[in-house]
């Protein structure tokens, strides 16, 4: 099998530490070329990860006939942009969450998508790990009862100046950069889009993005939503889901290398709850959501990270927003 040819634009920490090793462990994606702003910078990097091309522009990789798919981890303020120029020079685009931050940019990228027919997708890669996979089996099988109640939290601590998700210009603030993953998880697991949300958001003082967001989703089945992100915090990421019958509690939800914590457990709504443990073996999300992105483009297989997923994602924060600032619950 011909191993798909990636580029990746700009020397970020999450290629660094998740993708590039996760691309070079796959027996069907290669990396073969990163790009930067600085060309010593792109030199250095190439080296460290063991990549044989680098270039000192985005637009020098994008012109490399070489390369199928491009990878963007850039600042999210950057990522329609880029797909945009990547798009132009045919590229496949694989692009970090989240993939814009207006409705109108993802409507866009869907025309764009298909006028083009090359394919475009956000990176989420939580939605490849067999644990949730299961749970969204038991959820969708009616086995349990309908999901009534979920609840997510995704804290971490970042008091760094620099750190792009402390600049407002860049598309920084927790909502867009880590609020997303219960309220993906939450989309995805109840298997519906909220109709309604409410949203509470503290600013930070220093930085003038978001820093303590806390939101509530109302789904047409009456089920609720809520979760809480925050970047002043201990870090900590947690979600439950709580049906007729049963309660489902997730440790460590959107990650999946962390061998003590592949797991959920399961317990009855009756009192005394009786529970029960189911472990998974540990996987590297970020390879299995590689593949399948390969396998989109390559064997017309379905994306998890697509762009309608993008476009009721991104619908769900601008509402959230839209709350905190008016105060009200508004429609979505
Ligand atoms: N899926 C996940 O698990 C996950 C985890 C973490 C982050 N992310 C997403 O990945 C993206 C990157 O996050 P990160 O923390 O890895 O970022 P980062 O380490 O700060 O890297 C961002 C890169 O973008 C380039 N860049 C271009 N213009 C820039 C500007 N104006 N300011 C700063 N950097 C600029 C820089 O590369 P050059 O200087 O080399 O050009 C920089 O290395 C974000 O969209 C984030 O939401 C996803």
């Amino acid at each position: 099998m011909k191993k798909s040819r990636w580029g990746i634009l700009g020397t970020a920490g999450i290629a660094r530490k998740q993708l590039i090793p996760s691309l070079q462990s796959s027996d069907m994606c290669e990396v073969v070329a990163v790009a930067s702003r600085d060309i010593e910078k792109a030199k250095q990097f190439a080296q460290d990860t063991h990549i044989a091309h680098y270039y000192g522009s985005y637009e020098a990789l994008l012109e490399d006939p070489s390369i199928d798919i491009i990878y963007i981890p850039l600042p999210n303020h950057l990522h329609v942009e880029y797909i945009k120029k990547a798009v132009s020079y045919g590229k496949h685009v694989l692009c970090e969450k989240p993939i814009a931050l207006s409705v109108a940019d993802v409507e866009e990228l869907i025309a764009l998508r298909n006028s083009s027919g090359l394919m475009i997708g956000e990176a989420y890669a939580m939605y490849y790990q067999p644990r949730l996979q299961e749970i969204k089996k038991l959820l969708t099988s009616g086995s349990i009862g309908e999901p009534l109640v979920g609840h997510g939290v995704f804290f971490l601590t970042n008091n760094d100046k620099d750190n792009i998700r402390n600049a407002y210009t860049v598309g920084g603030g927790a909502l867009w950069d880590i609020g997303v993953y219960p309220i993906a998880v939450g989309r995805w697991l109840f298997g519906a889009e909220p109709v309604e949300v409410s949203c509470e958001i503290e600013n930070d003082k220093d930085f003038n993005v978001d820093h303590f967001t806390s939101g509530l989703l109302k789904f047409p089945s009456g089920g609720r939503l809520s979760f809480s992100c925050g970047m002043k915090h201990p870090s900590h990421t947690h979600m439950s889901f709580s049906t007729q019958t049963h309660r489902i509690e997730i440790e460590k939800t959107y990650h999946s290398d962390y061998p003590h914590s592949q797991f959920f457990e399961i317990f009855t709504g009756d009192y005394p709850s009786k529970g029960k443990k189911v472990s998974f073996d540990p996987v590297d999300q970020y390879r299995l959501e590689c593949e399948a992105f390969h396998n989109s483009i390559f064997n017309n297989e379905p994306f998890a990270g697509s762009l309608e997923n993008s476009l009721s994602q991104t619908k769900t924060i601008v509402a959230l927003f839209k709350a905190a600032s008016s105060k009200k619950v508004e429609r979505v």
